[in-house]
């Protein structure tokens, strides 16, 4: 967002106009619903979070907000490990989640794309299947972000789309109730650099160079070269945050920033880059539902600026609002980065960078009065029964109150609800370790802040002890 890297427009009057002017042309009429989705879009719009799997859970985050949230971000790597497909059983199949309830599998193949073949193809399908079994859909979103230089998997083209086509032909022929879920970062910032750091020459860095220039830059699509295909691909998505401007700094969101860079256009200014525009190209004309797959508002502990509230506030007010869902009628989905991290090393300091809505009372209370329920569609008020696992009584007691929104800020009581302990293990542990490792990965690849963002990817995944230090900063904070 706040490269130094970025291009910036200055704010004219006439850009602001522009904006103004452009807004009509950019609601275009959806043409939903897709019969042939294995995982169907809403009718209104789910609205769901990615959580600190070990501290805090989906009947925690629906009792926040009052309503029962239908989906939840899961990130799993691949190899996948025994203990870590153990702990997710535990976590989704043994403990309330909501009857036809919906998880986003980021599966990061973290030993490399080459790694992934058929046998391993066959553990996702089977991970997926068991899901499907309970009647959960999965949304696959397999190796994300991949248009970044901070994973193992990322900027390989070709590879890329070839492992991508037969992780989704396994999944399609295997798991009857998983979608494809194909999302890259956020392109107006791509390639996160000045240069990419492709090597040039390459047989990738030749197709990354769209425009034939010599170089990997701003000005090459950085998205059409890990397109896989439409027929291996079900619904698309988005990294998207608000980082700060500069990077790293509490100031307030560009006021049309979510809006632009989904389209393609400069975030603060409006004017349009040579970026596509992800939304038009990839959602409407090939029909495939969008979902925000990971979104928040970065506030950092202890800097001056303007408070997180602030901060927050502008953010969610031009994502989850009516006017936002009017202007996007094909997002159908966004997931909240609902869990604190420590900050990255290269912020020289030890704090907490924050981007919940929800977990601190003071920030929940005005956003759940901000949220238009009624736009958004909601699970069963009773958790699930889905667990063979478990008998019926197992979840009595977990029912979300049916009284309407806490629309004023109160959050609904919950019913009796005194969720179980749950048994330490091994295999948790590891598969926590997994999937924390995972978030850290995920969110600072997510900032997109320039060449900061791949070096502080990396920092946080060399060596065994910051993976742990990562494991122990993810911290949430239940009020
Ligand atoms: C959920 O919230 C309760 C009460 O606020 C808390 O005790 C519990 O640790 C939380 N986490 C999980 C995983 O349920
Ligand atoms: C995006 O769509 C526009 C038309 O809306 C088209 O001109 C352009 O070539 C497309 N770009 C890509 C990369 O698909
Ligand atoms: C909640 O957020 C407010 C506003 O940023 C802050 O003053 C307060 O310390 C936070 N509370 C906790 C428990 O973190
Ligand atoms: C952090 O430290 C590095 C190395 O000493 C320095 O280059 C960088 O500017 C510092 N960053 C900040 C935000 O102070
Ligand atoms: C981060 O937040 C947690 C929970 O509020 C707190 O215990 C911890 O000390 C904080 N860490 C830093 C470095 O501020
Ligand atoms: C799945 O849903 C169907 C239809 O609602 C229901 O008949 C079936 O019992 C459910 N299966 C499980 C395992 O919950
Ligand atoms: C908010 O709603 C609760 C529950 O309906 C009610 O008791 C309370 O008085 C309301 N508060 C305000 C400020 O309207």
């Amino acid at each position: 967002m706040s490269s130094r890297h970025q291009r910036r427009f200055p704010l004219t009057l006439a850009s602001v106009l522009l904006l103004f002017l452009s807004l009509a042309p950019f609601a275009p009429s959806p043409v939903l619903p897709q019969t042939t989705n294995p995982v169907p879009p809403p009718e209104n719009h789910w609205l769901g979070a990615s959580l600190d799997w070990n501290a805090d859970s989906p009947l925690n985050f629906s009792r926040r907000i009052g309503r029962a949230s239908l989906i939840y971000m899961w990130f799993m790597a691949n190899p996948i490990e025994d203990g870590a497909f153990e702990y997710l059983k535990t976590k989704v199949l043994r403990e309330p989640f909501p009857e036809n309830g919906v998880l986003v599998i980021t599966m990061e193949p973290i030993a490399g794309l080459d790694k992934v073949d058929a046998a391993e193809i066959a553990n996702i399908v089977k991970v997926c299947k068991t899901l499907n079994d309970a009647n959960i859909s999965v949304l696959l979103r397999f190796a994300h972000e991949m248009n970044g230089d901070w994973y193992a998997w990322g900027i390989k083209p070709a590879l890329y789309r070839q492992t991508f086509a037969a992780v989704a032909t396994g999944v399609h022929a295997g798991a009857p109730k998983t979608a494809m879920l194909w999302s890259p970062n956020i392109g107006v910032t791509y390639p996160y650099g000045a240069r990419s750091p492709a090597t040039p020459g390459s047989a990738d860095f030749i197709e990354l160079d769209t425009n034939n220039d010599g170089v990997v830059d701003v000005n090459d699509d950085p998205y059409g070269p890990f397109w896989p295909g439409d027929q291996y691909v079900d619904w698309v998505g988005m990294s998207l945050y608000w980082t700060g401007s500069p990077f790293g700094q509490n100031t307030i969101p560009f006021a049309e920033d979510f809006f632009n860079s989904i389209h393609g256009r400069d975030p603060q200014s409006g004017v349009k880059m040579s970026t596509p525009d992800f939304y038009s190209n990839y959602s409407v004309s090939k029909n495939k539902p969008f979902i925000v797959t990971e979104t928040g508002a970065m506030h950092v502990e202890g800097r001056p600026g303007p408070g997180e509230l602030e901060i927050k506030k502008a953010w969610w007010s031009q994502t989850v609002t009516q006017a936002a869902l009017t202007a996007f009628p094909m997002m159908k989905g966004m997931l909240l980065y609902e869990v604190t991290v420590l900050a990255p090393r290269e912020f020289n300091t030890s704090v907490n960078i924050s981007y919940a809505y929800t977990l601190n009372q003071t920030i929940r209370d005005p956003f759940v009065a901000d949220l238009p329920y009624d736009l958004y569609t909601w699970g069963p008020l009773v958790y699930s029964r889905h667990s063979a696992h478990f008998s019926a009584t197992a979840f009595a007691g977990y029912e979300i109150d049916p009284t309407p929104g806490p629309i004023n800020g109160t959050i609904a009581a919950v019913v009796n609800a005194q969720p179980k302990s749950t048994s330490t293990s091994t295999a948790r542990t590891s598969a926590t370790a997994t999937s924390a490792a995972g978030v850290a990965g995920s969110s600072s690849g997510s900032m997109k802040p320039g060449a900061g963002s791949s070096v502080m990817a990396r920092d946080w995944k060399s060596t065994a002890a910051v993976l742990f230090a990562a494991l122990l900063a993810v911290v949430v904070v239940v009020a």
